[in-house]
């Protein structure tokens, strides 16, 4: 028997390799994902060698991850709950892809991950594994084991000889997850939502008091909906991600402050960095609108609550995504140009937009003299019959207010 294990390389995914190895007597095959969340992974083969693992697998999924996940969901301009721009609930969909195809090539029967049993991530995870391997059994521990408590996860973990590192063995501050797109921060000291996270937490981004006193320009280049070059310069999918990040983080941008309703019903606290994300949030809603027309923008509006819920509840291997998707696809074939963004304090504002598809028409818009492009006297009929109805109701059911 073989499981294929998503490994970071840290305490709790240690201690889940040696339980899987102590209950389930079974060969573990590692397999450590480079997602651009900035931690050596050479530390992770390592400790993996040391437990014996024969079959260790690290793969730099970065360009794959924003090409193929996080662009085409920022297409949508994608928001759960109106605020949350989907970090952690976009990589989980590929972590699984990835481990299913390593499952396949060792023939493994099984696969495991280090998610609780009241989150999201379990979902996620799960639903890209059956989706990928229908007949694939699922091992997830913290929903077996009786290491319910920090105190008990050590114990095991040393009577195992994993090393716990020392800032590990008071209360672990907080529950994090991060790659190129975001850093999330959840529980322990943030587990009361009235109480504000101390500035020391967070690791992307200046707080905006302390960003410059001057604001950052920068000009992104799109092509079909994605970014493609920063201030003229071309750049992988990946390299651009990193490099709004930079500049973001640097003025005090992408934080946000929740509580979100989770897929398993509860309410949960949640703080994300996601700078870089954050301006191309705003880039792509600043050329989208000059390059959509109205109809095809609204629309986008109106089933983007519904695309954001897809990824966020963990389908994003379902027919309904992809066919959201290929809708939003479509409307991307003209969405090419440039915007020019002001970047200050936590703030971002685009300032400038312009794009050969434009349907901008500063003829018809204008206060001036429009030379025949727009004849106002239409606007008097326009109105009249749009009026109607309102109109009947004022006669019939008067006085309506
Ligand atoms: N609450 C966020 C979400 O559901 C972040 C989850 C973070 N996951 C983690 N294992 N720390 O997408
Ligand atoms: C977890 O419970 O493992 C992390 C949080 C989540 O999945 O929502």
């Amino acid at each position: 028997k073989k499981v294929v294990l998503a490994y970071s390389g840290g305490l709790d995914t240690s201690v889940i390799l040696k339980w899987l190895e102590d209950t389930y007597n079974c060969e573990v095959v590692t397999f450590t994902a480079d997602l651009g969340q900035g931690e050596e992974l050479e530390p992770a083969r390592a400790k993996a060698e040391k437990f014996g693992v024969k079959e260790i697998f690290i793969d730099d999924l970065r360009e794959e991850f924003v090409r193929d996940f996080v662009f085409p969901m920022f297409r949508a301009n994608s928001q759960y709950e109106g605020i949350y721009l989907l970090g952690t609930s976009i990589a989980r969909p590929l972590i699984a892809k990835r481990q299913i195809e390593i499952a396949k090539m060792v023939g493994a029967d099984a696969v495991s991950h280090g998610a609780t049993g009241k989150g999201n991530d379990q979902v996620r995870f799960e639903m890209g594994y059956y989706g990928l391997k229908p007949d694939v059994k699922v091992i997830a521990p913290w929903r077996e084991w009786d290491l319910n408590s920090r105190s008990k996860l050590i114990k095991y973990a040393e009577d195992a000889g994993i090393q716990v590192p020392s800032s590990k063995r008071g209360e672990a501050p907080f529950s994090t997850d991060a790659n190129l797109l975001h850093i999330s921060y959840e529980g322990n000291a943030l587990e009361d939502p009235w109480v504000e996270p101390d500035e020391s937490m967070f690791t992307r981004s200046v707080s905006p008091e302390d960003a410059p006193d001057k604001p950052t320009y920068v000009e992104i280049e799109y092509e079909k909906g994605d970014p493609v070059a920063i201030n003229g310069d071309s750049q992988s999918p990946a390299s651009i991600l990193a490099s709004l990040n930079k500049l973001a983080g640097d003025n005090g941008i992408g934080r946000i402050d929740i509580v979100e309703s989770r897929f398993v019903g509860m309410k949960s606290r949640g703080v994300y960095e996601t700078p870089g994300g954050t301006i191309m949030m705003h880039a792509h809603r600043a050329i989208e609108s000059i390059c959509l027309d109205r109809g095809e923008a609204h629309l986008k509006d109106e089933i983007m609550p519904k695309y954001a819920e897809l990824i966020y509840n963990g389908f994003w291997f379902s027919p309904e995504r992809e066919a959201l998707q290929a809708l939003i696809d479509h409307t991307q074939r003209f969405v090419s140009g440039t915007v020019r963004l002001k970047l200050y304090k936590g703030n971002v504002t685009c300032v400038g937009r312009k794009s050969l598809y434009s349907l901008y028409d500063d003829k018809v818009a204008s206060f001036e003299d429009d030379e025949g492009a727009y004849d106002q006297k239409d606007a008097a009929g326009f109105i009249k019959i749009q009026a109607l109805r309102l109109r009947t109701l004022g006669t019939n059911r008067s006085p309506i207010v």
